[in-house]
């Protein structure tokens, strides 16, 4: 079904998509860089995660209680991702299907997940004129601030301590800037937006509350009625602390102004955050397309990098099987950074790439990692270094993994880390290391810029493979 309220982006055709170091040299450098407020190159990492942690951000994804079933969706997700969002489970129709009557069990199902995988959780989302049960829109106009305020107030207890953020007021906007006149406006006018973040705050101080819309994420009359909104909501001391950039964008059509947009919402005392980012392709999806979605998802990630208030990225689901895409924009698909057999595409070697490339600035949240998906296979203690490789993702044919290098009980410059594989497996892609490979024998050294660690300190590189995933027993040497 396709949904009246979905993230259409007007003037956007099929056809114009188309067209479209070590020890302590490096602590000295740290704490000269603190010194003066330089951002730091901070260490590579092999999944999105612990990247975006080493930058003081997150990377999330979107879940629904179906995907819980999944076990292949669910490790990958638990590996990549630590930040999640219920895709349905928190709304309004979901919570409160009748009047009074709260049912917050797919909700917390999707909490449970999270918790125990250590990734943190954004409450989505409390006030939308959609997925809102009938009956709302049925009570007389001047009751329904009593019953936003009630709902608000009862989901946001009962999530008390549990949310990372809320998406308090979702998608208030018409394309032309003006406020939707939905249920909520139509009782209490613009005022709706205040009324509910002032009830999300009493309920929950602690929650980040946002304000999330689509096509917001460049500058234009949408984003500038919001920017007007925010500056008089914080004037007026209204709780607002974040704006959401959903980021559902069409392949090549990343707006220009993405950077620039979101360092306005931060210069106001605002947090930043993209939360729901996709990016389809007109089907069947193409090579070049594919790498103009890597192009893509990597400039989105720069962007949130050099702004120190964007707290993180979030995509809206984790695999192309599982888009809400091709059923809402007929023709469209492959929007996600891993195809429907849990593959990694160029998007996701080009979001990850983003990251370790960039550098650490102050940022609001980082969260502790959950624990590898496999189990691990280290190589022996007591040399100058030890290698742990663990398979973070697998699919038909092919396989990712982590491999963490840490060196013993003194400084390491330059490692190297062999291994033998057991089936024929091939590499077809490493990053932050340098390969060499004779018949199943595979040799990888450090890159430039890892190679140099600290008594104790580790670095990670990672790959994608051909053949069944595989831990074999890993020797490190220095150098
Ligand atoms: O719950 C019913 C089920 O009982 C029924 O059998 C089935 C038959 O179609 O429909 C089910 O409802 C569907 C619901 O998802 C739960 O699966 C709706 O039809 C379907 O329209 C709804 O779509 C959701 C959409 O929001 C609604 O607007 C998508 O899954 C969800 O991914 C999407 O998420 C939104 C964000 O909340 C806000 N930003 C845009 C984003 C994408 O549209």
């Amino acid at each position: 079904m396709k949904p009246p309220n979905h993230p259409k982006q007007p003037g956007r055709s099929r056809g114009r998509a188309r067209g479209l170091a070590g020890g302590l040299a490096a602590a000295l450098a740290a704490v000269t860089a603190a010194a003066v407020g330089l951002a730091m190159p901070a260490q590579a990492a092999s999944t999105l995660k612990a990247s975006a942690e080493a930058r003081g951000r997150y990377f999330g994804t979107a879940l629904t209680r179906g995907d819980l079933g999944n076990g292949t969706l669910t490790n990958l997700a638990a590996a990549e991702f630590d930040m999640v969002t219920p895709g349905n489970e928190m709304k309004w129709d979901a919570t409160e299907p009748s009047r009074g009557s709260f049912n917050f069990g797919s909700g917390d199902q999707i909490v449970s997940f999270a918790q125990s995988h250590g990734m943190r959780v954004r409450g989505h989302t409390l006030v939308w004129h959609a997925q809102l049960p009938a009956w709302v829109t049925g009570v007389q106009l001047n009751q329904i601030q009593s019953v936003m305020e009630n709902h608000i107030t009862t989901e946001a207890t009962h999530y008390k301590g549990k949310v990372y953020s809320w998406d308090v007021v979702n998608e208030p906007y018409n394309e032309d800037g003006t406020l939707r006149q939905d249920v909520f406006y139509k009782a209490m006018g613009a005022n709706y937006i205040a009324n509910a973040l002032r009830a999300a705050h009493a309920a929950d101080p602690n929650a980040k509350l946002y304000i999330n819309d689509y096509n917001i994420e460049g500058i234009n009359a949408k984003s500038n009625a919001l920017y007007s909104l925010a500056q008089s909501l914080l004037s007026q001391g209204v709780p607002l602390h974040g704006i959401g950039l959903e980021s559902h964008f069409v392949v090549g059509q990343v707006p220009s102004s993405l950077q620039a947009n979101m360092q306005r919402f931060a210069d106001l005392g605002l947090d930043v955050a993209v939360t729901e980012i996709d990016d389809r392709i007109p089907m069947p999806a193409d090579s070049s397309e594919l790498q103009q979605q890597g192009a893509d998802y990597g400039k989105v990630v720069n962007a949130c990098l050099a702004v120190s208030r964007c707290v993180g990225v979030s995509q809206w689901g984790v695999d192309d099987g599982h888009s809400w895409i091709p059923g809402t924009f007929p023709g469209y698909g492959a929007a996600m950074m891993w195809d429907s057999g849990y593959k990694p595409k160029p998007a996701y070697t080009a979001a990850l790439n983003a990251l370790n490339s960039g550098t650490s600035s102050p940022s609001a949240s980082s969260s502790p990692s959950s624990s590898p998906s496999a189990s691990p296979s280290r190589s022996p203690i007591g040399g100058a270094c030890s290698a742990t490789i663990k398979t973070v993702n697998s699919w038909g044919g092919g396989f990712q993994s982590e491999v963490t290098v840490q060196a013993g009980s003194a400084p390491v410059n330059g490692w190297t880390v062999k291994w033998t594989w057991p089936g024929g497996q091939t590499i077809s892609s490493l990053w932050n290391g340098t390969q060499s490979v004779s018949g199943s024998s595979v040799t990888v050294r450090n890159a430039s810029y890892n190679g140099s660690l600290a008594a104790g300190a580790s670095a990670t590189f990672g790959f994608t493979a051909n053949g069944s995933a595989a831990t074999p027993a890993l020797t490190c040497a220095s150098p």
